[in-house]
């Protein structure tokens, strides 16, 4: 048995044909392992599947198998511990764990790449590797929509003013609002799931890039390893980074809706709104100024949310005229993907945690909703159930407006003569209906703001989300 391994001398590891070697800068700007290595767990697993798939159709001993089993065994053991040593000079994780595989078993561990390449084998590796993630930020996910649908359910009946255009529109529950997001992150769980199915399909077996003459048995590699399915085109199977642009989207989707939540925060923070208070764990203070606490949390969520469409632009763009089949460019889907899984599963959590432990002043966002003159269109719709056109009660009510805000009162603040002298048809039950309060039961439609109905929603999320 030979024990001279061509991967200890990575010039002689392509070839004889190399007659020099790389330069140190050349060896490190070609380099992965420095990010890639976060891949093996993958890489070992789909070996493992391989080597299996190769003795079960007697193109591996079954010693040879056994003897790839121990070492991997032990590859893993030295990874976990931190004893593994990576070496740059072997350029990514498939070499790596593949030379200290050929220094631990000999033979066998040279025998392993048969009907193989890196190509398949890294695709093959990232779409393992990101499956887990996926799984891990569905669960993310729900712990987040948990966590808003709770601290709903403390406010269904808090009043909100609602805005557009940021200017007072009509009172909502905060509730309400608060199960808006839910709705944002349950679009993202669905997203993600779709793109799931199309991330579990198997490149192994493609091998370099037009498939291979040994009789391997692609679907049992796929059966092992749980791909739903077997890529069917082996020049696509290496190329494809489909899969991580999209989650990328998925992943850049979910951050813009926490921008939107985080950008939400800091207003009703600041002093103007004075709505909310966060938790000082999520805030920090100033070195200059003695008063200050800042929601760093949702400010840095809102920045980060920038760097995850950074990451989708370079995807896209690594991917843009890209010929058949591999290149070397795909080496960069790596960091970006990576950046991106790490941002988005600390963002949720981080953000599952603040939601639970934000404090609601009630009577701020109360008094707010009283300033914009939040029930008009409730008195226009007053009118309506009096006989009057909406147009014409839109108009009635505008002029109703002006008035209070002459006489710098609310329209609850007229008297009822006042009110009559808009439209005769005005009663005492009026002021039932301009109340903030009256405006939010009044909202009784599907997916309305009504108290009731807001409650039908969350008992409808705590369904879904279990637990
Ligand atoms: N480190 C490489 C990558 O991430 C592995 C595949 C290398 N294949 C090759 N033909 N050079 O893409």
């Amino acid at each position: 048995m030979s024990h001279a391994n061509p991967l200890d001398n990575k010039a002689q590891a392509w070839s004889a044909l190399f007659s020099e070697p790389m330069s140190d800068l050349v060896q490190r700007y070609t380099a992965s392992v420095f990010f890639d290595q976060r891949l093996w767990r993958a890489d070992i697993e789909g070996s493992l599947a391989h080597a299996e798939m190769l003795a079960a159709q007697g193109i591996l001993s079954a010693d040879d198998h056994a003897a790839i089993v121990r070492g991997m065994a032990q590859i893993m053991a030295e990874i976990e511990s931190g004893a593994f040593e990576w070496k740059l000079a072997l350029e990514d994780v498939h070499l790596n764990i593949e030379a200290r595989l050929t220094q631990l078993v000999g033979n066998a561990g040279k025998r392993l790449h048969t009907g193989r390449s890196r190509n398949d084998q890294v695709a093959t590796d990232v779409r393992l590797w990101l499956r887990g993630e996926i799984d891990a930020i569905d669960a993310l996910l729900v712990a987040l929509q948990r966590a808003l649908v709770d601290t709903a359910s403390r406010h269904v009946d808090q009043i909100l003013p609602g805005f557009t255009h940021l200017q007072v529109a009509q009172p909502v529950s905060f509730g309400h609002h608060l199960l808006a997001y839910v709705e944002m992150f349950a679009r993202d769980a669905e997203r993600l799931a779709d793109v799931r199915r199309r991330v579990n399909r198997l490149p192994l077996g493609a091998a370099a890039l037009a498939g291979t003459s040994y009789p391997l048995d692609r679907e049992r590699v796929a059966r092992t390893l749980g791909f739903e399915a077997v890529c069917q085109n082996s020049l696509d199977a290496v190329s494809d980074r489909d899969f991580a642009i999209e989650f990328t989207a998925a992943a850049t989707l979910c951050m813009v809706h926490v921008s939107r939540l985080s950008e939400e925060l800091i207003l009703w923070m600041s002093q103007a709104f004075g709505f909310i208070d966060l938790p000082d764990r999520f805030c920090t203070g100033s070195s200059i100024m003695p008063q200050k606490k800042n929601p760093d949390v949702p400010e840095l969520a809102r920045g980060k949310t920038g760097r995850v469409v950074g990451h989708l632009m370079a995807l896209v763009t690594l991917m843009k005229g890209q010929p058949l089949a591999y290149n070397k460019d795909n080496q960069e889907d790596k960091e970006p993907l990576f950046d991106t899984v790490d941002t988005l599963k600390d963002t949720l959590r981080i953000f599952a945690e603040l939601v639970a432990g934000l404090t609601v002043r009630g009577e701020a966002m109360e008094r707010a909703a009283l300033k914009g003159y939040a029930t008009a269109t409730d008195l226009a719709d007053y009118l309506v159930k009096k006989g009057l056109p909406f147009r014409d009660a839109h108009e009635t009510v505008a002029h109703a407006v002006k008035t209070a805000i002459e006489q710098g009162v609310d329209l609850s603040g007229l008297s009822l003569p006042a009110l009559q002298a808009f439209h005769p048809t005005i009663g005492e039950d009026v002021y039932a209906v301009l109340s903030l309060r009256g405006s939010l039961d009044a909202r009784q439609v599907l997916g309305g703001t009504a108290p009731q109905q807001v409650r039908l929603q969350i008992d409808r999320h705590r369904a879904r989300l279990g637990g």
